[in-house]
C-alpha cells in the first residue's frame, strides 16, 4: 500500500448472518484511496461495491452483518475497531458520503437548510444561526444558486438533480478529506448526470477531495478517476491505474466488461453484459468465481483460488490471464 493513501482497506472480510446459515459477500478485499484522487470501484450487480462502502462507514446493522477480518485504514486509526462514539465523528465529518437515490436519504419533512444545518449541528455543536453562512456557502459550492431561498424549500420541490446537490453539500459542510460516492448519478437523465460529475470533478479541486466511486459505468471512470479497482463476487480481480487497464486489461472478467467498448468507454453506458451470472453469495467454489464465465478457464481455475499477482503498475488474480 502506498504510504500516501488517505484510506487504506486491507483484507476487508464482510458477511451476513441469514436464514441458510453466515454467508460471506465481501472477501479479502484490498485497496487503497490516494489523497486528492479518485479511485473507481466498478463491478456487475452483486459483486460486493455498496457492502464494501457501507462497511468503511460502519453503516451496516450487526447483526446480521459481520466484519470478519482486515483493517480499514483512515488518517491512522483502523476503523474496524473504532469504537462506535468516535465513527460517529468520521462519518459525515471526516468522511463523506452520497447515494444513489437522494429521495431517500433525505428527510422529506424538513427543509433543506435545516438537514444540512444538522450535521453542522451535531459535529462542530452549531445553532441553526451558526450554521447558516456554512450552509449557503455548501449551496454555492454546489452550485445552487438562489441559495437563501432554497433554505426554506423541502426534498420534494426540488428536481432530481438538486437533490443530489443537496446530498453532496451535507456531504461536504465538514469539509472531509474522503467522499464515498455509491453510484451517486444511476437515478439521474444522462445530461444531469454530466453535470454532478463536473460537480464532483471541481469539489475534488476545490477541496482536495479524495473520492471512492462506485460506479457501473466505465465512461465516468475513464473521466474521473486515476485508478481503478475492479470486482467480481466479493473479491478485487483487477486494479492498477485506470489507464493502463483500460489500455491492457489482464483478468479476463475486465477485459470482457471493456470489450463492448474497446477503444473508449463512453460516458452514460452501462457496463455491458457478459454471458452467465455472478454465483451468488454462499455458492462460490473454492476456485476462481468466474470460471463458469471464462474462455481462458482450466481445470486449475476451478481447484485453485488465484491469487492477486502484479503486473506492471497493476495488479490482477487469474491463472491464465490476458496477454
Ligand atoms: N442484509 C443482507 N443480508 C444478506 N445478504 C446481503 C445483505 N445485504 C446485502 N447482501 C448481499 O450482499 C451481496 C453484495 O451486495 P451489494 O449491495 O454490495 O452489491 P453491489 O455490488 O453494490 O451491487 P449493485 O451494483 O446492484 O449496487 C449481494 O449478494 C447481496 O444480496
Ligand atoms: S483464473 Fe481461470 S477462470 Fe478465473 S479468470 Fe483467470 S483464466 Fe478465467
Ligand atoms: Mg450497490
Amino acid at each position: 500500500m502506498s504510504a500516501e493513501a488517505l484510506l487504506s482497506v486491507e483484507g476487508l472480510t464482510v458477511g451476513f448472518n441469514t436464514e441458510e446459515g453466515p454467508v460471506r459477500v465481501v472477501e479479502d478485499v484490498s485497496f487503497s484511496v490516494v489523497a486528492g484522487e479518485t479511485l473507481g470501484l466498478v463491478g456487475e450487480s452483486g459483486c460486493g461495491k455498496s457492502v464494501t462502502a457501507q462497511t468503511i462507514m460502519r453503516l451496516l446493522p450487526s447483526p446480521p452483518a459481520r466484519i470478519d477480518g482486515g483493517r480499514i485504514r483512515f488518517e491512522g486509526e483502523d476503523l474496524v475497531v473504532l469504537p462506535e462514539p468516535r465513527m460517529r465523528k468520521v462519518r459525515g465529518d471526516r468522511i463523506g458520503m452520497v447515494f444513489q437515490e437522494p429521495m431517500t436519504s433525505l428527510n422529506p419533512t424538513q427543509r433543506i437548510g435545516r438537514q444540512i444545518a444538522e450535521v453542522l449541528a451535531l459535529h462542530r455543536g452549531m445553532n441553526y444561526t451558526q450554521a447558516k453562512e456554512s450552509v449557503i456557502d455548501a449551496l454555492r459550492k454546489v452550485g445552487i444558486g438562489n441559495a437563501e431561498r432554497r433554505l426554506d424549500q423541502y426534498p420534494h420541490e426540488l428536481s432530481g438533480g438538486l437533490r443530489q446537490r443537496v446530498m453532496i453539500a451535507m456531504a461536504i459542510v465538514c469539509r472531509p478529506k474522503l467522499l464515498i460516492a455509491d453510484e451517486p448519478t444511476t437515478a439521474l437523465d444522462v445530461t444531469i448526470q454530466a453535470q454532478i460529475m463536473e460537480l464532483l470533478k471541481a469539489l475534488q479541486r476545490e477541496l482536495g477531495l479524495a473520492i471512492l466511486l462506485i460506479t457501473h459505468d466505465l465512461g465516468m471512470v475513464a473521466e474521473m478517476c486515476r485508478s481503478l479497482a475492479v470486482m467480481y463476487a466479493g473479491r478485487i480481480v483487477e486494479t492498477g491505474p485506470a489507464a493502463t487497464v483500460f489500455a491492457r486489461p489482464r483478468h479476463p472478467y475486465t477485459a470482457g466488461l471493456l470489450s463492448s467498448s474497446p477503444r473508449q468507454a463512453r460516458r452514460g453506458e452501462r457496463l455491458p453484459s457478459i454471458p452467465g451470472l455472478v454465483p451468488p453469495p454462499g455458492k462460490r467454489s473454492t476456485g476462481c468465481s468466474f470460471a463458469d464465465r471464462c474462455g481462458r478457464v482450466t481445470d486449475r481455475c476451478r481447484r485453485e483460488l488465484p491469487p492477486l499477482a502484479s503486473f506492471g503498475a497493476g495488479a490482477a488474480a487469474c491463472w491464465n490471464p490476458v496477454p
